[in-house]
């Protein structure tokens, strides 16, 4: 159940015994100072909610926090009261709170302490969170930034913002908001979220090496603690609170092309069909701003695209889906039928003045959308209608920190690149009003809901699709996420893998940015490299600006176009593991794509690494983003790893020089592990004519491997209608060179999609490498055990 805009249950907090009752076993603790009440809740035996509400101040309210009734639905403590002090025991974590000021340590069952010295303040009209930093402790998430993963020693600013292009390595605020952060200490985390959607910063030992500062402008302070101790742990923990990504549909998995813009209907049937002749999988076409009749929302240029429905099947029967953008600046136009509508009923941010609120975008004089009305949630969802009924599968949103731009504004207007709504302008319902500058970070969650929840009432069917530029605390909910407008560079080729580690750390399992890069010309060389990076990210897709040279994946001949084939092909290859990653980071918000510290959270050199990422936890990518380089430097986690494609087996915990010519990207296969691989296809639609592979890396007698693995029907309730195909695959390098694979069907009536199994095991110690095993499968629910004598 999603509960928007809720308050923490009130019944929760109506039936909450004082403290002063003694031994109690309680759900919420309270107290009361001269800042204010300080409620402390236990959501679950590792999920704690703090709460400072200042005299006066109004109800809490937010738009991230989901509550997932089962995981969350509370959980007794103990509260045992010392002479200054009341301990407030879980199952897992006790909270050590003074009586005298809202000061509390929390210390894990073991005893250790997790977060010492809180202390929350108020003044000012800010309220403080100040905590302990533990030395060597890192610091993740945060949401999509540049620079280190590792966050230690910088302030962030929580506050959604269209970056300048050129933004770099120490560049703060960025498109996403998300004030979460997971401390990473000794092997251990834990993660601390802040429930605001107002400006916020949070120093991570800038000012005070040893202190974490938390400082808000909003009228009340929510906290949650998550106990981890796994970074997995604090994941799921952290989205139990704030919801998970849904599994996207199928063909959002795969290869998906855009270009600002493709701006007729013969030019987008052309791309589909170059790629089809060129043999480069793809799945996707996006349409940019110029699809529509002077960048009216949920209009067509009809004589660019005078059939669009015509169009889209058309690009259908090529095995191509269409994604046309929505922005959420609205036309001032008297003859617009939105715009008509939404003034007439008093649907648009307002200004402090009285009306609505005017400003710049592409449109020219545009007005926004207000998304903190309910009303107008359900009202935008609905506009959608006429592109969904001419065939649209996927919308992305954009522009929606939100951004003004004065790109077709008269001369005489002038807007800073990034500007977003004045902060006094006003949003929500008139007998319920809130400024922009207490909304701004929740502005694009919200407009993700109505666009997801409209998508999903226009087609229940189907699973819906949104792409979103900004994002706050739980718009995994609703879409996936962009990097937004990096410049084709190579030193924004290298933020790619922190944005995405980054983003995935926050909780967005399905990111991926502008392959080749957006502003500026790309090279052939560039293209290369982000089209072998990209095309392992969760979200794959292509995209530039206006004005910049083309750089669909043949755009400069070959071998440039060779080498990006075959790094789509090799996407569409581990399809099988992206599918399955979706499926786990829809069931635990694990990201799909993982830092090193995932698999290895006491290994300083593998902490440090913020130029490698792991696909799931088994195969780690180390992409070239440096000019000329025909090789790079591998940092390797503890274990033993194969070198994709000689098999050549490495010993972990040291770094090793892997030749990267440009038509390969270094990859490595965890010793250990079992990866199913599919044969190319041209779409994800595709009937696959091979069988699925499963690859077997294992290193030595008496070594054994577990992959899961998941497939379903596409359908928004393949789960609950067990049209799914669930699997575990087991191999054990047994004694005197006994090999057992076995693959069990574990749930699902759905057959597998692939017409046979072949194994392949990749095994080290100067035995054979590969082995292939061929089964046909005449049962849809096949499961068998087979045995290899090797050597
Ligand atoms: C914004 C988007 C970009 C898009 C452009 C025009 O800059 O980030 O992806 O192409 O607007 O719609």
């Amino acid at each position: 159940m999603i509960n928007h805009n809720a308050d923490y249950p009130a019944e929760q907090k109506a039936n909450a015994p004082s403290p002063t009752v003694e031994p109690a076993r309680t759900a919420s603790w309270q107290a009361e100072y001269a800042s204010g009440v300080l409620a402390i809740d236990a959501l679950a035996p590792d999920i704690l909610r703090f709460a400072l509400a200042p005299t006066g101040s109004p109800p809490h309210r937010t738009w991230s926090v989901a509550a997932v009734a089962e995981e969350t639905s509370g959980c007794d403590f103990a509260v045992e009261r010392a002479d200054a002090v009341d301990s407030l025991r879980t199952p897992g974590m006790t909270v050590t709170v003074t009586r005298a000021a809202p000061r509390f340590t929390i210390a894990r069952a073991d005893g250790s302490i997790a977060i010492g010295d809180v202390e929350i303040t108020a003044g000012d009209g800010r309220l403080r969170w100040v905590s302990a930093l533990a030395d060597g402790a890192r610091v993740f998430g945060g949401g999509e930034r540049t620079g280190p993963l590792d966050k230690r020693g910088r302030t962030l600013t929580f506050w959604a913002t269209d970056p300048k292009p050129n933004f770099d390595e120490t560049t703060d605020a960025m498109y996403q908001s998300v004030p979460f952060v997971i401390i990473l200490d000794q092997g251990l985390a834990h993660g601390i979220f802040f429930d605001s959607s107002a400006r916020a910063t949070l120093d991570l030992g800038a000012m005070h090496t040893s202190e974490l500062a938390y400082e808000t402008t909003g009228p009340d302070l929510v906290a949650y603690f998550f106990a981890g101790p796994t970074l997995g742990d604090v994941l799921r923990q952290y989205t139990a609170i704030t919801g998970r990504a849904p599994m996207p549909p199928r063909w959002a998995l795969g290869n998906q092309q855009s270009r600002w813009s493709y701006a007729t209907a013969e030019e987008a049937l052309a791309i589909a069909k170059r790629f089809r002749a060129e043999r480069i999988p793809c799945d996707a076409l996006h349409l940019d701003i110029d699809y529509m009749d002077g960048f009216r929302d949920f209009t067509w240029n009809t004589a660019n695209f005078p059939d669009a429905r015509g169009l889209i099947r058309m690009l259908g029967e090529l095995g191509f889906r269409v994604v046309t953008i929505i922005d959420p600046g609205i036309k001032v136009d008297e003859s617009y039928h939105l715009y008509q509508d939404g003034a007439q009923k008093n649907y648009f941010v307002r200004a402090v003045t009285g009306g609505a609120f005017e400003g710049w975008v592409w449109p020219g004089r545009s007005v926004w959308a207000d998304f903190a009305q309910p009303e107008v949630v359900s009202w935008w969802g609905e506009q959608h209608r006429g592109l969904v009924e001419s065939g649209v599968a996927g919308i992305w949103i954009d522009m929606n920190e939100p951004t003004q731009a004065d790109m077709w504004a008269p001369e005489h207007v002038h807007i800073p690149h990034g500007a977003s709504l004045p902060l006094d302008a006003v949003h929500g319902p008139e007998c319920d009003p809130l400024s922009h500058a207490d909304f701004h970070n929740a502005y694009a969650i919200e407009m993700a809901r109505a666009t997801y929840e409209g998508l999903t009432r226009l087609a229940p069917e189907r699973r819906s699709f949104v792409l979103t530029r900004a994002a706050g605390a739980g718009s995994q909910r609703y879409a996936a996420v962009w990097n937004g407008d990096t410049t084709s560079s190579w030193a924004h080729l290298r933020l790619a893998t922190s944005l995405n580690l980054g983003a995935g750390l926050s909780g967005f399992a399905l990111t991926g940015g502008d392959i080749g890069g957006f502003w500026e010309d790309t090279t052939p060389a560039l293209l290369a490299r982000w089209t072998q990076l990209g095309a392992l990210l969760p979200f794959c897709r292509n995209h530039s600006a206006i004005n910049t040279a083309r750089q669909e994946p043949w755009a400069f001949g070959e071998p440039y176009t060779s080498v990006c084939r075959a790094a789509i092909e090799l996407r569409y290859r581990l399809l099988p593991i992206f599918v399955t990653l979706a499926h786990e980071a829809a069931r635990s918000g694990a990201p799909i794509v993982r830092p090193l510290a995932w698999i290895a959270p006491q290994h300083s050199e593998s902490l440090d690494c913020d130029d490698e990422f792991l696909l799931g936890d088994n195969l780690l990518v180390a992409p070239i983003v440096t000019e000329g380089a025909v090789e790079r430097r591998v940092t390797l986690p503890p274990g033993e790893w194969f070198e994709w494609g000689s098999d050549v087996l490495l010993a972990g915990a040291q770094q090793v020089v892997a030749p990267a010519p440009l038509d390969r990207i270094p990859l490595f296969v965890r010793a250990g592990s079992i990866l199913p691989i599919a044969g190319v296809t041209q779409s994800t639609q595709e009937q696959p004519t091979q069988p699925l592979e499963l690859h077997i890396y294992l290193s030595h007698e008496g070594q054994s491997a577990t992959a899961e693995f998941w497939d379903d029907d596409d359908h928004p309730q393949a789960e609950q209608r067990g049209s799914f195909a669930a699997y575990t695959i087991h191999a054990t390098w047994r004694e005197r060179g006994v090999i057992e694979v076995s693959m069990e069907r574990t749930g699902g009536d759905l057959a597998l999609r692939y017409p046979g199994v072949d194994i392949r095991l990749h095994l080290a110690s100067g035995v054979v490498a590969t082995e292939a095993y061929s089964r046909t499968m005449h049962d849809a629910h096949l499961s068998f055990t087979k045995r290899f004598v090797i050597g």
